[in-house]
């Protein structure tokens, strides 16, 4: 499906597009008109490990560290600072970044980047301040929109603080069209934690939007977050997705399993991979997660699907599915209980139309022979299982 048919679909599903338009009227204006991110953003926030301790230094060795980690030949892209880079306006109403952390300025950081191979993101916010007390972009939508084209800027994440008051979609809206106006291809992040059901209309404002409160480095927040980003599988379609919330992949809250279970059940609902660790110094294990190629293309699968829940013994035990290209599915086992337990994925749940399926093992990069009806494994506590499931005519 063509984005702009997947876009056709969610509106319809929406009900937004009534009553049917005759099938040469123009689309609304989009985010996914941008043509952008078909496939679910990969990249690094500073966010989740550095919160406001940023610099040009850290940012420019992390655009270095994905370089040489194997990150960048495995995806990933974007290099987005979030809060605190800024500190003022000048006199002519333009951002200012701290000059004492980024002594060479924005554009120079981001010439950096763009030399490395990769993109370069940064983040505002919609109200009058940043969630960290900085300049917001409330009233200098257009302005602002054309200092970051100008610094060469491929993706802006906007916050929502200090914005209570403020209608959500009609102030994304203002910020997609200012950016669309600069004429610069910008992913456009949308980041109101879910709080005005975004589901609804933020496919058509921008590529990406949070589903979710801040994620932590921890087992149970991240399954709060699959919970509820989970539950808006049809929303999401190429160039329009869901986003439970940055990476905490490499924190250190949490075990290697439950980074892989992390990891896993990211790309099975097409989530953006964002990393949010210290990419300078990764243990090989944390590099081996972050990189798993096998697992990277169920999320970036061309399909754009969103996976979903397909069975679950509550509270604990749980198979969720992802529909492929190919005609396969991703299925994770998703043992959250914290005693090892056998998992079954039947195969009409997981949507399979055949009876028998081979199976591979995504983390262990295994085939496991070829199955009917069904497939049952043990699966350690706080772990997952990742397959994928190829029908057998
Ligand atoms: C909010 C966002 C976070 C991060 C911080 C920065 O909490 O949800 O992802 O951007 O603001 O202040």
């Amino acid at each position: 499906m063509s984005a702009r048919v997947g876009l056709f679909v969610v509106a319809l599903v929406m009900g937004s597009l009534a009553p049917t338009p005759p099938s040469h009227a123009p689309l609304p204006a989009s985010a996914p008109a941008n043509g952008l991110a078909l496939t679910p953003p990969m990249g690094w926030n500073s966010w989740n490990h550095f919160h406001c301790d940023v610099n040009e230094q850290t940012i420019r060795e992390t655009a270095d560290a994905m370089v040489s980690s194997g990150m960048r030949d495995a995806g990933y892209r974007y290099v987005v600072i979030d809060d605190c880079w800024q500190v003022a306006r000048d006199a002519n109403g333009v951002l200012v970044a701290d000059s004492t952390r980024f002594p060479h300025g924005i554009k120079a950081l981001a010439d950096y980047v763009h030399s490395k191979g990769l993109k370069f993101g940064i983040y505002t916010d919609a109200g009058t301040n940043t969630c960290q007390g900085r300049p917001g972009t409330l009233g200098h939508e257009d302005l602002d929109a054309r200092t970051f084209a100008e610094w060469g800027v491929d993706y802006v994440k906007e916050d929502w603080c200090h914005a209570a008051k403020l209608d959500a979609p009609t102030q994304y809206a203002k910020f997609r069209d200012a950016l669309a106006r600069t004429g610069r291809p910008i992913v456009f992040s949308i980041c109101e934690w879910g709080s005005n059901q975004p589901w609804e209309w933020a496919p058509r404002v921008g590529n990406l939007w949070r589903t979710t409160d801040d994620i932590e480095d921890t087992w149970s927040s991240m399954l709060d977050n699959l919970d509820q980003s989970g539950q808006h599988a049809t929303a999401a379609s190429p160039g329009a997705w869901n986003d439970p919330d940055m990476l905490e992949v490499g924190n250190g809250g949490m075990t290697a399993d439950e980074y892989r279970a992390h990891f896993s059940v990211w790309a099975i609902m097409a989530a953006p991979l964002i990393a949010g660790n210290d990419l300078r110094h990764m243990s090989p294990e944390t590099v081996q997660t972050l990189t798993n190629r096998e697992v990277i293309a169920v999320d970036q699968d061309s399909l754009g699907a969103q996976g979903i829940l397909v069975w679950e013994r509550p509270p604990e035990l749980q198979v969720w599915a992802k529909p492929l290209r190919d005609g396969s599915r991703a299925i994770a086992l998703l043992n959250r209980s914290s005693a090892p337990a056998k998992i079954t994925a039947y195969f009409p749940r997981a949507g399979l139309r055949t009876d028998s399926a081979q199976i591979r093992d995504l983390w262990q990069h295994k085939n496991l022979g070829t199955f009917a009806r069904q497939f049952a494994s043990v699966v350690p506590p706080h772990a997952v299982m990742l397959l994928r499931a190829i029908p057998v005519r």
